[in-house]
């Protein structure tokens, strides 16, 4: 019996082929299939040179693709279809599409020139039209849900590393995105800084916020995430419920992922 799907995911990626080139070299991306649904927390975990931060970057629109396809609410991401062709689409609709999704990046991107203020409300006022007011009290909003409302009229540098990734991804939020793409987004922290990263992320997850979450934080993965994806060598190896991944992994690889992690993870803070 055919099991009929009745609602479209935020996101559908099918059979996604990306390579660098250089020859010889094996795809970053070898065919990824992966289906987010709304309100739904994904972490990606995997090997350094999986391809993780390849599959959101191919997302997000950062890369191009050479094979496969990608949806947004059921809508073909980067490409239109016209008859019996397909095509590139141009940089206006990219950049429309680009709008309905929110990137947070290791390294936290933010104008070192602008206040916190200005870094959250710029994108809403100049590219989504949204008023100046408008703009400012979502943002002051945000600030306080990340728990920097006194930080406004801050500069980035002089923020530490914790609060800026807060700043950045009440930045992301502030577009009203459909999904959050987040790569390895405490990875350039200090250790006593990760988890008020990790707190905003898990409010907003508790908040119905759909997430992709590259991450090697296992514990938060464990906790948050509804699904594990584990990716080796530009595959996904296994996309489980994420209770089940930990405790049941199938594939040899991931039992071996999971045990090396767990020996050299710093202990629960
Ligand atoms: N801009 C690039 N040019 C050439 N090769 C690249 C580029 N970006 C990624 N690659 C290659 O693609 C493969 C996947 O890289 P990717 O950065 O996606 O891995 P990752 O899983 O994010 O690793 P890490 O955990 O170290 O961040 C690797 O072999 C990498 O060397
Ligand atoms: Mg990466």
């Amino acid at each position: 019996m055919s099991v009929e799907r009745t609602t479209i995911p935020v996101l559908e990626v099918m059979g996604l082929r990306k390579s660098f080139g250089g020859g010889g070299d094996r795809p970053a991306l070898d065919g990824v299939d992966l289906r987010v649904e709304d309100s739904e927390v994904v972490a990606v975990l995997g090997p350094s040179g999986s391809g993780k931060s390849t599959l959101v970057r191919c997302i997000d629109q950062l890369e191009s693709i050479d094979g496969g396809a990608m949806y947004l609410d059921g809508e073909l991401l980067g490409y239109e279809v016209h008859g019996s062709h397909i095509r590139p689409l141009r940089d206006v609709d990219v950049q429309r599409q680009r709008r309905r999704m929110g990137m947070v990046f290791q390294q936290f991107n933010l104008f070192p020139h602008w206040t916190v203020l200005r870094n959250i409300t710029e994108a809403p006022i100049t590219v989504h039209g949204v008023p100046p007011a408008e703009a400012k009290q979502r943002a002051m909003d945000l600030l306080e849900r990340v728990g920097l409302a006194d930080k406004a009229n801050a500069h980035p540098r002089q923020l530490s590393g914790g609060q800026q990734q807060r700043v950045a991804i009440a930045r992301a939020v502030a577009a009203n995105p459909r999904v959050l793409l987040f790569d390895e987004p405490t990875s350039s922290l200090d250790p006593e800084l990760v988890d008020e990263v990790l707190q905003v992320i898990k409010d907003l997850a508790v908040s119905g916020m759909t997430m992709v979450v590259v991450t090697h934080e296992m514990a938060f993965a464990r906790s948050v995430a509804d699904r594990c994806v584990f990716m080796a060598e530009g595959k996904v190896i296994e996309d489980r419920p994420a209770q089940e991944f930990f405790e049941s992994p199938r594939s040899t690889r991931l039992q071996t992922f999971l045990t090396r992690t767990a020996q050299t993870e710093t202990p629960p803070r």
